[in-house]
């Protein structure tokens, strides 16, 4: 089994300070990045690219980032993503015309690739990739937006989940995205996940001037 990561989404930060915002994160004791990229299209909102992803890492951030794609078409981003200094790349598989294929791309470009099912969307997507996957994500909420409620019924998806995971032998991370807080987040790992992300949970807490602001969620685990 692989180490807890908490990953932050920067989704509920800063964005005016996003450097900024991102290191302090870090250096309380996040592990990676969630990157989450919106087109207007495939979900109702619109937010950054590869752009920002290469300015992170300009800017001296060496954590994963793992960018989570809700975007539709999704192949023709891929290299730009990789090229910028993503890790992980997941993406929607009704995104994707050829699930396999953008699976492979995403491997061939040298980053970690990840499938993300919406709340209604069944596991089944991976009967046969489970091979080529690294990360599984769970939508714990519909895609779009930050600051959302955790649907209940996750917790049981997460529990198959696992099970498929611990059945193929391999080192696949299990992500949980939407709604998690630290009044959940050990519901949350117990059911199997091993990835956290948190938005609101994260940016939204206390005061900037607080240095310790972050705790809350972070020590949690
Ligand atoms: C929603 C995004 C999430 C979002 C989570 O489409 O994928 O990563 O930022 O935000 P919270 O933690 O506030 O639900
Ligand atoms: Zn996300």
């Amino acid at each position: 089994a692989q180490p807890d990561l908490i990953a932050p989404s920067i989704l509920s930060a800063d964005f005016a300070r996003l450097g900024e915002e991102v290191e302090n994160v870090l250096n309380s004791g996040a592990d990676i990045v969630h990157f989450d990229v919106m087109d207007n299209h495939y979900v109702p909102n619109l937010t950054i690219g590869p752009l920002v992803c290469e300015a992170l890492r300009k800017h001296g951030i060496q954590a994963p980032i793992d960018v989570h794609l809700m975007v539709k078409p999704v192949d023709r981003i891929i290299p730009d993503f990789a090229q910028a200094g993503a890790s992980y790349i997941t993406f929607h598989p009704e995104a994707s015309d050829h699930i396999d294929r953008t699976l492979q791309l995403i491997k061939s470009e040298g980053c970690k690739a990840g499938l993300v099912f919406n709340p209604a969307t069944p596991l089944s997507h991976l009967d046969y990739v489970m091979d080529k996957v690294d990360m599984i994500l769970l939508m714990s909420v519909n895609p779009g937006f930050g600051g959302q409620k955790f649907i209940p019924g996750t917790l049981d998806k997460l529990r198959e989940a696992r099970q498929r995971i611990d059945a193929s032998g391999r080192d696949i991370r299990l992500e949980i995205d939407g709604g998690v807080k630290a009044d959940n987040i050990r519901e949350v790992k117990a059911a199997g996940a091993d990835t956290f992300v948190a938005g609101s949970a994260i940016f939204g807490a206390g005061e900037d001037s607080d240095p310790n602001r972050y705790d809350s969620i972070l020590k949690k685990m």
